[in-house]
């Protein structure tokens, strides 16, 4: 069964549009590195990307925490550092979600080790009400309810990445 609509394609489409400008407001004339987080964050930062029109590098990173439940673990482990050196540069972290507050918090903390000049964090979608740490990112898409959701990057046991809406799927 096809995932029902939660946000749709163009809903998708110009907010991440607004998030540019603002991005590319507040990242003038700065040393610009976007983090994306794999794999949930491939589509939402590919659109990001385009939408900023100041110069920019990027960059990925991958944690996992979940496995093949709907629940985080609690604990985060990091499957894929970076390749760059970030010491002095801008970094800007863009997740599909922020849930538990785990995995943003524990890349911001281990990032922030390597002394940048300014770290952000940016996410289609936060839930809220699922918070487990204090955790506030500086770009958000859309605030969502406590559902699970998948499309436009994320998953549900690796499937359903492809769709391009954020749908709900019925259980
Ligand atoms: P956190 O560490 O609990 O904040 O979880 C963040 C990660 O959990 C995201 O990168 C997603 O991979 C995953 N996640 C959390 N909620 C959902 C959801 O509703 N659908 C798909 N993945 C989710
Ligand atoms: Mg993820």
């Amino acid at each position: 069964m096809q995932p029902r609509v939660l946000i749709s394609t163009e809903e998708i489409a110009s907010r991440v549009q607004e998030l540019g400008a603002k991005i590319s407001r507040d990242y003038a004339e700065k040393d610009l590195v976007v983090v994306g987080i794999l794999k949930g964050a491939v589509v939402f930062m590919s659109d990001l990307i385009r939408a900023i029109q100041v110069p920019l590098e990027i960059d990925f990173m991958a944690t996992s925490s979940y496995g093949a439940a709907t629940e985080t673990s609690g604990v985060v482990q990091l499957l894929k550092d970076l390749d760059t050196a970030i010491e002095g540069r801008d970094i800007l972290i863009v997740e599909d979600i922020i849930d538990s507050g785990l995995t943003l918090s524990y890349l911001s903390q281990l990032l922030q080790s390597r002394q940048p000049a300014s770290i952000k964090t940016a996410v289609l979608l936060d839930k809220p009400d699922r918070r487990r740490i204090d955790f506030i990112p500086d770009y958000i898409g859309f605030s969502i309810p406590d559902e699970f959701v998948v499309g436009y990057g994320l998953d549900h046991n690796h499937r359903y990445r492809e769709l391009p809406y954020v749908g709900v799927v019925s259980s």
